[in-house]
């Protein structure tokens, strides 16, 4: 795309987040990418060397020895590192200027709230805390925890499992209010790196769409929303592509380390 018809996008896209009523962002693994955390699909995707069935709830609960050591691997051994990259202080900038309402993201990784975003609402849970199957309790994550898998409640011994949203297992009730609040009440999404490949949360933008939002969708890619739903296409990698509209929204100067 040329980059005449890429700085008009962009020019359209602050438009459209400027005269809106009510913002809210919608995210995917791919605004994660290039802060190191490996997207699930695609070439390199996660899905494309591991098998994902140690990820669901059966297959956990029956073999926990054998699903907590990919657990580690695949969620816990990179994301602990992973810092927020411009894409996601962008977002939180735009949330301080008020020009967001809020975050759904289907990331577990952190790194919306490390980069100040306040309203986060996660679609599939987080990699901060483990909950224990038996008795309920929850306790943050440590290495020391990690260190000998799989992980008993302090309490009462029973399985400890990752606060995050295995296949197989309900949507948190808080994220489905906030995302049915937002498909009815948000006048524009903003969808950011993701395939929208995963129900139920890949209906949500559709939804909104049927409600009369605007989307407005990054992505290095075409996903699934690009050729039906999209009405403005920014391609690109997320970072760069939220600098340019940050700084067409104005406020690229409340950016971390732009002063
Ligand atoms: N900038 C923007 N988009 C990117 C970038 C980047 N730098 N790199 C990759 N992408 C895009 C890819 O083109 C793809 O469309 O991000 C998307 C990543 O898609 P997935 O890996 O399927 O991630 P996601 O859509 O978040 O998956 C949803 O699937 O396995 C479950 O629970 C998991 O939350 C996850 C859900």
């Amino acid at each position: 795309m040329s980059d005449l018809k890429t700085s008009s996008l962009i020019r359209q896209a602050a438009h459209v987040i400027r005269h809106a009523d009510k913002v809210v962002a919608f995210t995917g693994a791919g605004i994660s990418v290039e802060s190191g955390v490996p997207p699930f699909r695609g070439p390199d995707g996660i899905w494309s060397r591991i098998d994902p069935s140690f990820a669901d709830i059966r297959f956990f609960r029956s073999k926990p020895g054998e699903s907590w050591p990919r657990i580690k691997e695949v969620f816990f051994d990179h994301i602990g590192k992973a810092r927020p990259n411009e894409a996601h202080f962008c977002l939180a900038a735009m949330e301080s200027a008020m020009l967001l309402h809020g975050i759904i993201t289907q990331n577990i990784d952190n790194l919306h709230q490390k980069a100040g975003s306040r309203k986060v609402v996660e679609f599939h849970g987080n990699t901060r805390d483990v909950v224990c199957l038996q008795c309920g309790n929850r306790y943050p994550v440590t290495a020391d925890m990690l260190a000998d898998l799989p992980p008993k409640c302090p309490d009462c011994g029973g399985l400890l499992k990752p606060n995050f949203v295995f296949f197989g297992e309900p949507i948190p009730v808080d994220a489905m209010q906030f995302s049915n609040w937002a498909v009815r009440q948000a006048g524009v999404w903003l969808v950011i790196g993701t395939s929208g490949e995963v129900y139920p949360a890949s209906l949500f933008p559709m939804d909104a769409k049927r409600y009369g939002a605007k989307i407005i969708e990054i992505n290095t890619e075409p996903s699934n929303y690009t050729n039906t739903i999209t009405d403005i296409f920014l391609q690109g990698p997320a970072s760069s592509v939220m600098h340019n509209l940050c700084k067409a929204l104005g406020i690229s100067n409340a950016l971390p380390g732009s002063q």
